[in-house]
Order: C-alpha cells, then structure tokens, then sequence
C-alpha cells in the first residue's frame, strides 16, 4: 500500500536538493482591507503629503488614511480561523479559499505598500470588475510572541502570506486570481486551500473526507512541506520567504504522516512540472497545517532585469518598479501607451510584457547619445515582444515629438502614460527647472488646448516620484489647480522606501473629462 509513498520519498532527495523552493516573504500587521481605492480620489493633492518619509508613524498614519478599513474586520478573521473546504456561495457555486504569498524585494517589506493595490489594478484591468469592488486580505501567520523580533519584523513575518477575498467573504474566482497572478509583480505565488487542520494525519484525514483531491489523482504531482515559525538556530531570524525552507527529513516525515492521503494518487510524481503542485503548510496561525495546491506563479520579472538587457542608462528602472508602473496604469491588450521619458524602454517592455498586444511609444532626449534605437528594439525582439510603435529621439516637452506619437499610434490619445521622469536626485535637471511631472501637466493641459489630447478620458498617468530626506512630496506634485486644468485626478499615491535617505512615491492620475 505505501509503496508510491516510498517511491515519491525516495525522488524527493533528489528533487529538494536541486529544487528546494523558496517560499513567504513579509510585511505588515493586522489584515488590510483594501477598497478599489484607485476608484476612490484622494479629496486633494496636499492632504497626501504629511508623511515624513523617515518618520514611520507618520507613514503608518498616511496609509491607513488611504486605505479604507473595514468593517467586517472581525468576521473575516473569525472566517480565516475556522475555515472549512470547499463552500459554497448560495448560488450553488462552490469556491476554495485562496492564498497569496507576496513577494517582498531587496529589503523586506520594500513593496508592501503596493502589493494589494498592484492585484486590485491588475483585476480591473483584465474586467473582472465583480472581483474588485472590495478585496479583504488575512494573514496567514502569526508570529506568537518573538521577543527577539521588533515590532516591524513581526508585521513582515505576520502579512508574508494573505487570505484573499471579496468583502462578502467569496474569494476571487480561480481564474480571475490566475490571470490576475500571472500579471502581478509582487506575487510570488497563489494557492488554493484544500484543507486545514491541527495535525498531518487529522489533515489527510479531512482531505480524504472532503475529496480535495478527486480531480488530480490521475495528474502528476508532487508534495512539498513549508514550514513557518520560529528559527531552528539561536541567531537566525524568523523563517518566512525563502528562509522557510524545510529539510529534507521533515518533508518525508510529513509525507508519510498523510500517506493515505497522497497514496490515492495514480499518476506520476513529477519533480519538474507537476500538474498538481500541493504544499503543507506548517506553522501557520492558530498552529494550524494547511493543505494547498499552486494555481499560479505571479509574474516572472527578472526576464527585463537591467542586467539582462542589452540597452540600459545609468539610471535604468529596476524590473519589479516597472511591471508596477504598468500595473498601476492598468495596461491592457490594444491600449496605447507612452513613456514621454523613455530611457531604455524599461516601463514598456513591462507594458508589453503585461499585455502583449499593446502599443508602446517612447519618447527619449538621449536617444542616439545615451541610448540605441536599435539596442531598445532588440531587448523587444530577443524577448519575443511586440516592437514599440515609434521610438522617437527628442524633446517630449516639444509639440512636435508628441504629435509624432500620437500619429504612431493613429493620432489617437494615449490609453496610459507609464513614466520614471528625471527628477534631478538622480538625474541632473537645472535648480530653476519645474519638477518633470509638473511640467508634463503643462504640456498635458497645453495639448487639451488645442484639441489633441495626450491622455484619453478615462486614461491614467503613472509616475514615480522620489523624494528625499527633509523634502515634502508636495513640491514635486502638480498643484490642485493645474490637475483640474489638466482634467487629472490624483487617485493613488503610495510611498515606497528605499533607503534611509531616499523614498519614492508612486502616482496615479485619472483623466477625468
Ligand atoms: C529616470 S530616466 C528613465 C529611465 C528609464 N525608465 C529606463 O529604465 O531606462 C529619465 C529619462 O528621461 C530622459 N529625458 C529627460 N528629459 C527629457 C525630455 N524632456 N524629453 C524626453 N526625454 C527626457 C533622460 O534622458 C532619461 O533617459
């Protein structure tokens, strides 16, 4: 009877060495809810602009301003806690809940703040716009009482990995979150729950009960255990991330400990690309083992790292803050997308990575000098991606160039604006210069005056803007007046930190008429 189990382990050593994945990252405390908060304004540009960037209070402060708590807080923990399989929805649909493993990049906790609303974006833009109205996350763990862990590495240990749901409590359909995951920067990875228990063997228990894995005992498949909590050694921290690996011995001894579960299985183990990916999960709230199965990989980044292109400036955006930008611009298959400070293209080979069929133009002073038209071109090319619609050297701020990207795409207004404009922090502009986002605002408002608009109503600019120590983001915004004239509404900002002495802000402007 255990002679399957006995094979699988006996692969497992090979498989875990080579392939021993990487798991949770981290971030923040209590569950967020998160509206489409993209759908709700801030009521002014400069009531987002009181957060110190190096005060963390003050920060905290400001998000939890921008995101909506809510007020079925409590039920949806109480839902997390005693979760049951396979429900159903009223309407005879049964659902599973979900899980997502975040991603958090160079520093934990680097992209926390965008990680909820990157999903939210990424559903409307594919239209799955029941799934959006309110999502609600839970996390998974719970760190319990680490006294050698400060406040900060809790809230990273405690939000690596979130239930996801609507507000009703439904999450997200299967292939929505698929979709949605696939596109998404700042996932790692989402799973469906199977089931849930105190103990392995109660776990196998429950999975044979509720038949979880009835559609796959003909599919491949392969088993690998996550274990969560506190660290095996004195001097290491917390196990989340990658950290949360498990030994070999342990993902045996699990295995056997559900062996009359997985012994159901007729098909093949596959070590390399399993058709049934499952995990246990071990260490997380309430000591509970969960049982999953991988629905979905969020997006693979690193295919336009810097480094891997053959064009880069001295001043590239890194790949993850690109797949964002055209996220957060809600990029879709057939829109027209401009980068009027191109550089080397890095936020339109996101765009088109996210949404193959759109078309990209970019518009770049140093092109010739600093960049190759060609070396751009190729970066599109070796990665299988549609060629821009015009890379065009020159002046974005000079009517002609924008009239010649508007014509590359048939004179039309552009669908999104994805940018990283030169602030002088890390680009030099002159001391008596606007600020390049207010000086976009201009051209945007100058260009509504003549009846060719760069931005379709509806359409939304996203920006970077960074921002250092002791500086105010507001002196780097658009004020309230040139956003009405320009018919922009400020809809997002998140504040990204990356260093002591350095933040970011992500913007997102809607046009609204
Ligand atoms: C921060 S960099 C953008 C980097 C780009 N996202 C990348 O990954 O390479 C800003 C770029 O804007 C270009 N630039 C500055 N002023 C410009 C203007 N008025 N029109 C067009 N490009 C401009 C600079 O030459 C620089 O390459």
């Amino acid at each position: 009877m255990f002679q399957n189990i006995g094979a699988y382990s006996g692969i497992v050593i090979i498989f875990t060495s080579v392939a021993h994945g990487a798991v949770a990252f981290c971030c923040s405390s209590v569950q967020h809810t998160f509206s489409s908060a993209c759908e709700r304004p801030f009521p002014s540009c400069m009531k987002i602009c009181k957060a110190p960037i190096h005060n963390r209070r003050g920060f905290n402060v400001f998000l939890s301003e921008c995101i909506p708590t809510s007020s079925t807080k409590t039920e949806r923990t109480v839902r997390a806690e005693q979760w049951s399989p396979a429900k159903s929805d009223g309407q005879g649909q049964e659902f599973r809940d979900k899980i997502v493993l975040w991603r958090g990049e160079k520093a934990a906790g680097y992209s926390e703040q965008f990680r909820h609303l990157e999903l939210s974006n990424v559903m409307v833009a594919l239209g799955d716009k029941t799934e959006i109205e309110r999502l609600t996350f839970t996390n998974v763990l719970a760190c319990d009482g680490d006294r050698k862990l400060r406040d900060r590495e809790v809230d990273l240990f405690d939000s690596a990995m979130q239930f996801v749901a609507a507000e009703s409590g439904i999450p997200p359909s299967h292939d929505a979150l698929v979709r949605a995951t696939e596109r998404c920067s700042l996932i790692r990875e989402t799973y469906e729950v199977l089931n849930q228990a105190d103990t392995l063997e109660n776990l196998a228990d429950l999975a044979i009960e509720s038949n979880a894995l009835k559609d796959f005992l003909t599919a491949t498949w392969r088993v690998r255990l996550r274990q969560f909590g506190p660290p095996e050694r004195s001097d290491k921290k917390r196990r989340y991330g990658k950290n949360a690996r498990s030994s070999l011995r342990a993902e045996k001894e699990a295995i056997n400990s559900m062996a009359k579960l997985f012994i159901q299985f007729v098909g093949k183990v596959s070590l390399e690309d399993p058709e049934c990916n499952l995990y246990i999960f071990e260490g997380t709230k309430g000591k509970k083992f969960i049982l999953a199965r991988l629905i979905a990989k969020g997006a693979k980044t690193s295919d336009i790292a810097p480094r891997s292109r053959i064009c880069v400036t001295n001043t590239p955006l890194e790949e993850v803050a690109a797949f964002s930008l055209a996220n957060f611009a809600r990029v879709k298959n057939g829109d027209n997308v401009l980068d009027p400070y191109a550089g080397s293209c890095a936020t339109l080979l996101a765009a088109a990575f996210v949404a193959p069929q759109c078309n990209t133009v970019g518009i770049e002073i140093g092109l010739r000098k600093f960049v190759k038209k060609d070396d751009i071109l190729a970066d599109f090319s070796s990665r299988a991606l549609k060629l821009p619609a015009a890379i065009i050297g020159g002046d974005s701020m000079n009517k002609r160039i924008r009239d010649r990207a508007r014509r590359a795409v048939g004179v039309a207004p552009f669908d999104a604006i994805v940018t990283d404009p030169p602030y002088g922090i890390r680009e030099k502009h002159g001391p008596d210069e606007l600020p390049p986002l207010v000086q976009l605002l201009d051209v945007i408002i100058a260009d509504r005056e003549t009846g060719a608009p760069l931005l379709r109503k509806g359409g939304r600019l996203v920006a970077f803007v960074p921002v250092t120590a002791g500086q105010e983001i507001k002196s780097s915004l658009p004020s309230q007046d040139q956003l009405d004239e320009a018919g922009l509404e400020v809809t997002e900002m998140r504040e990204q930190l990356l260093s002591d002495t350095l933040s970011r802000w992500l913007v997102a402007l809607t046009c609204t008429r």
